[in-house]
């Protein structure tokens, strides 16, 4: 398998056989970063993490890993560089390929990564963008097999905003895995043309479904895992509040949607998430609309069902494989 100099800007530009051999490795780095044992592989190697969107889990996961495999970090603020105000991203790019052997970026446009990608000749890693989330991915279903025992022939059902980036990356590595998928929301927030028609042919062979449904009955007795994401994505216009309480209230997971599923079904969140009143949006949300939760109850946040810190540490475990794999001079 050749990975070395690849650039990772989505799920659907990697084999499954890639894909597999990505959450194999992860493992491996995960074992050895319990063990306390020293893998710091490129101590002369340096990478840069540009964020035009804000992060938590993505940012530190992206240092952390790059720390842990001995390289210089330089992070890159929403504000902190020239690029896009004063420089291209082409220029950018090609400044910033002379300096580092790899870079990471988060923002807006799906096109802006691929800019990067295509003017750098060291390779860029999508820390997620309007259209998709695919490191959030690889945590996720590497978080599925272990809680699961297992990928081929699971079902993951994602529920509420269907056509934003996390629920794309989820559709497209389910279909790669042989996971079936059940996109479940208003029809308003449904997953686009494009990427059903991307997917469906890949699911087809691999012999899973892709299933776009309204009915959140459909989960019932079928789903082993339970997805959840915010209902505003960043960069959305906060006007629209108002309008996705209303399209989603209905889509809000709950005990009762858990307990309908699978027994011993997980629920999954890639976080930061509205279960409580503890931020200042969800306080917002609440003296303006009167719900002090929102995507999912804070009981199935809390519950042994809830596998969402197991996930948000696998982050930094899959980013590190990633770049572990593309940088590696010996792949
Ligand atoms: N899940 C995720 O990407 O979290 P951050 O926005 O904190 O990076
Ligand atoms: N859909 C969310 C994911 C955050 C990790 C967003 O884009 O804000």
């Amino acid at each position: 398998m050749d990975f070395k100099g690849r650039d990772f800007l989505r799920i659907l530009d990697f084999s499954e056989a890639e894909l597999r051999y990505m959450l194999d490795v992860a493992k491996k780095f995960k074992e050895m970063k319990h063990a306390r044992q020293n893998h710091k592989y490129f101590p002369n190697k340096n990478i840069a993490v540009i964020f035009e969107k804000t992060s938590t889990r993505t940012r530190c996961a992206f240092e952390v890993a790059g720390y842990d495999l001995g390289m210089g970090v330089t992070y890159l603020d929403p504000t902190g560089s020239q690029m896009g105000h004063k420089e291209s991203i082409a220029d950018t790019a090609r400044v910033l390929a002379r300096f580092y052997d790899g870079i990471e970026f988060r923002g807006f446009k799906q096109e802006t990564v691929d800019e990067l990608a295509r003017y750098s000749d060291v390779p860029v890693w999508n820390g997620l963008t309007d259209s998709c989330h695919p490191t959030q991915a690889l945590a996720d279903f590497m978080t599925m097999e272990e809680k699961l025992g297992g990928l081929r022939g699971k079902t993951l059902a994602f529920v509420g905003d269907t056509h934003n980036n996390v629920s794309n990356s989820l559709m497209a590595m389910s279909a790669k895995m042989g996971v079936n998928y059940i996109a479940c929301g208003p029809t308003a927030l449904k997953p686009s043309d494009e990427i059903i028609a991307a997917c469906q042919p890949i699911a087809e062979k691999n012999g899973c479904t892709i299933t776009v449904t309204n009915d959140i009955n459909v989960l019932n007795g079928v789903t082993d895992a339970i997805y959840a994401d915010v209902w505003l994505s960043l960069g959305e216009d906060k006007e629209k509040w108002g309008e996705r309480i209303q399209q989603l209230q209905p889509y809000r997971v709950t005990m009762e949607m858990i307990n309908a599923a699978k027994p011993g079904a997980i629920f999954l969140h890639c976080l930061p998430s509205f279960h409580d009143l503890n931020t200042s949006i969800a306080k917002d949300v609440y003296e303006k609309f009167g719900i002090s939760e929102m995507e999912v109850t804070n009981e199935v946040f809390e519950s042994e069902h809830s596998v969402v810190f197991d996930e948000a540490e696998n982050r930094m475990h899959t980013i590190k494989a990633v770049m572990y794999l593309t940088l590696n001079d010996k792949n």
